[in-house]
C-alpha cells in the first residue's frame, strides 16, 4: 500500500501535485534538478506561481520535503510520479529527452531499492513513448524486470493553469494507463485516497491511456474551433448571435455547454502542441488526423484573419489598442496567445499598436520585444486608440464604462470578442461596437439572404406554371 510519495520534477505541476498530495495526509518527497526549486519547496515557498501552491505549501510543511537526489526519493517512498518537460520537437513530437534523464536516474535507485516499487509517468507523451521508449531504460538501469521489481504506469492530470491544485484534487476521472493489474490497482486506490468525490478511475494499457490524454485536448478544441465558426457564420445572417446557438447547442447532452463560446481561438502551452503532435502521431502511423489538421490550422490563421478585416483601419494610419495579451483572463502566460499574435500580426501590417493586460505586461514585453506599446492601465490604452480589441474576457475589462471609450469625444470601434461589454457599449454615442459572433448589418445580411431563396422560390413558381 502507497503510504509515501516521491514526485520527480517540481515546475508548475509537479510542485502543485506535492503540495495537493501532501493535504491529503500523505509524506512527499519532491525532487528537482534546480537547487532554488529545492529549496523553496523546503522552505514553504512556490517555486512557480500558482494559485494556492503557496499556502497548501505552507500548511503541509511538515509532510513535504526537497532534494536533488532520485536516489533519497526513491529509496524513501513507494511511488514516483514523474513530471518533467516533454517540450514539442521539430518535427511537432513530444521530445523524451527530460524524461530519459529522470527514468536513468529512477533505474539507478531501483537498483538498490529491495522493496516493489511503482513509476508514474504523468508528463503528456504520445502512444508508444512509456513502454517502448522509457521502460527499456528502468529495465536497464535497475537490472529488474517491471512488474517484478517494480511497476510502471502512465497516468497523466487534466488540470489547467491557474486551478492546477483544484483540479488536481477534483478531476472528472482519473486515468491509468497500466504495465499489469498489481500497478493499475495500486494506483486506483492511492487515487481514491487523494481525490475528491470519488471520480472513476479509468485503466486501460498504456498505450490506450497515452491516446486518450492527447485525445481530450484536441477534443476540446476542435469544439472551440466549431463554436468559433458558427460566430463567424452568425455575423452573416440577420440576427445572428451565436450565444443564442451556442446556449441551444449545448443543451444537447450529446454536446454540453463547456468551451462552445465563439470568440478568439485558443493559445496557452498544451492545447496548440496536442493538436501538432497528434497529427504527427496520425502521420508516422500512416493513419490521417484531418480533423486535428484543420483545428491547428484555423485556429492559428485567426489573428491574420481579424488583421485582414482591420486593414482598410490600419491604412489611416489608427491606433489599435488590444486589451488581453494573456491566453486566458488572470493569466501571466503569453505562450500561444491570441493577443500576442494580434498584436505582432497588427504592428508588422503598419498599425501602431498599444495594449494592456492585468497581470501578462511584463511577459509580453519580453515576448514583443518592442515591436508594441505596452501600457500600465486599460484606461491609458484607452485615451489613445482609435480601435479596441477586447481579447480576454478579464474581470478588470468587464467593468470598464462607456465613458472610457470615449475620450476627448472621439470615435471609437471597438472589437469585442467574448461580448463582455455588450450591455454597456451597443448603441452608445461615438462607439461603433462590434461584439463578435453578431451580426451587425441586418439589413445588407437580409438583402443578400432575399436575392439567394429569392432565387429558389422565383423557380418554383416557374416549375408550377409548366
Ligand atoms: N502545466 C500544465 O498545465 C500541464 C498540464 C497537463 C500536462 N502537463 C505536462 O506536464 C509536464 C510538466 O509540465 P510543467 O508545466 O509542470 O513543466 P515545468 O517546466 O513547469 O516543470 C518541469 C520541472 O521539471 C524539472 N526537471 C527537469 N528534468 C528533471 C529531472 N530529470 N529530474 C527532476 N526534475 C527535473 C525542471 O527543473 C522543472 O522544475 C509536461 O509534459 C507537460 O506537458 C502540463
Amino acid at each position: 500500500m502507497v503510504e509515501k510519495v516521491s514526485v520527480i520534477g517540481l515546475g508548475k505541476l509537479g510542485a502543485s501535485m506535492v503540495a495537493a498530495i501532501a493535504s491529503r495526509g500523505f509524506e512527499v518527497i519532491g525532487v528537482d534538478i534546480h537547487q532554488k526549486t529545492v529549496d523553496a519547496v523546503n522552505e514553504g515557498r512556490e517555486p512557480v506561481q500558482e494559485t494556492d501552491l503557496k499556502k497548501y505549501l505552507s500548511e503541509n510543511k511538515k509532510r513535504i520535503r526537497a532534494t536533488l537526489s532520485h536516489e533519497e526519493a526513491v529509496l524513501n517512498s513507494d511511488i514516483s510520479f514523474v513530471i518533467v518537460p516533454t517540450p514539442s520537437d521539430e518535427k511537432g513530437s513530444f521530445s523524451l529527452q527530460y524524461a530519459a534523464w529522470a527514468f536513468k536516474e529512477i533505474g539507478k535507485a531501483l537498483a538498490k531499492k529491495d522493496g516493489y516499487h511503482i513509476v508514474i509517468l504523468t508528463s503528456t507523451v504520445l502512444p508508444g513513448a512509456t513502454r517502448f521508449g522509457l521502460l527499456p531504460i528502468l529495465e536497464k538501469e535497475s537490472g529488474k524486470k517491471c512488474g517484478k521489481g517494480f511497476g510502471l504506469c502512465y497516468s497523466p492530470e487534466f488540470i489547467a493553469l491557474g486551478s492546477i491544485i483544484r483540479d488536481f484534487l477534483n478531476p472528472d476521472f482519473t486515468l491509468c494507463g497500466e504495465f499489469d493489474e498489481r500497478c493499475g490497482k495500486e494506483l486506483e486506490y492511492f487515487y481514491s485516497k487523494v481525490m475528491f468525490g470519488n471520480p472513476p478511475c479509468k485503466r486501460m494499457s498504456l498505450e490506450n491511456a497515452e491516446l486518450t490524454k492527447i485525445s481530450v485536448n484536441t477534443f476540446v478544441t476542435t469544439k472551440i474551433t466549431f463554436a468559433n465558426m458558427l460566430a463567424d457564420l452568425c455575423e452573416r445572417i440577420p440576427g445572428g448571435d451565436v450565444d443564442v446557438v451556442t446556449d441551444a447547442l449545448g443543451t444537447d447532452s450529446r454536446i454540453g455547454r463547456k468551451y462552445l463560446t465563439g470568440a478568439l481561438g485558443y493559445g496557452g502551452p498544451c492545447f496548440p502542441r496536442d493538436n501538432v503532435a497528434l497529427s504527427y502521431m496520425a502521420r508516422t502511423l500512416n493513419s490521417c488526423a484531418d480533423i486535428a489538421e484543420t483545428t491547428d490550422r484555423v485556429n492559428r490563421a485567426m489573428a491574420e484573419t481579424i488583421t485582414n478585416k482591420l486593414r482598410p483601419v490600419i491604412k489611416q494610419g489608427q491606433t489599435v489598442a488590444i486589451l488581453g495579451l494573456s491566453y486566458k483572463p488572470s493569466s501571466h502566460v503569453v505562450e500561444e496567445s491570441q493577443g500576442i499574435y494580434l498584436a505582432k500580426t497588427l504592428s508588422e501590417a503598419g498599425a501602431r499598436v498599444v495594449a494592456y493586460d492585468p497581470l501578462a505586461n511584463e511577459s509580453a514585453e519580453a515576448e514583443l520585444k518592442g515591436k508594441i506599446v505596452i501600457l500600465d492601465s486599460a484606461e491609458k490604452c484607452l485615451e489613445q486608440a482609435d480601435v479596441v480589441l477586447i481579447t480576454t474576457a478579464d474581470t478588470e475589462f468587464k467593468q470598464l464604462k462607456s465613458d472610457d471609450f470615449v475620450a476627448d469625444g472621439k470615435k471609437t470601434i471597438v472589437y469585442d470578442f467574448w461580448r463582455i461589454l455588450k450591455d454597456k457599449l451597443s448603441n452608445k454615442e461615438n462607439i461603433s461596437y462590434h461584439p463578435i459572433g453578431c451580426s451587425d448589418n441586418n439589413e445588407l445580411q437580409a438583402n443578400f439572404l432575399t436575392e439567394l431563396w429569392g432565387k429558389e422560390t422565383n423557380n418554383l413558381s416557374k416549375a408550377e406554371s409548366l
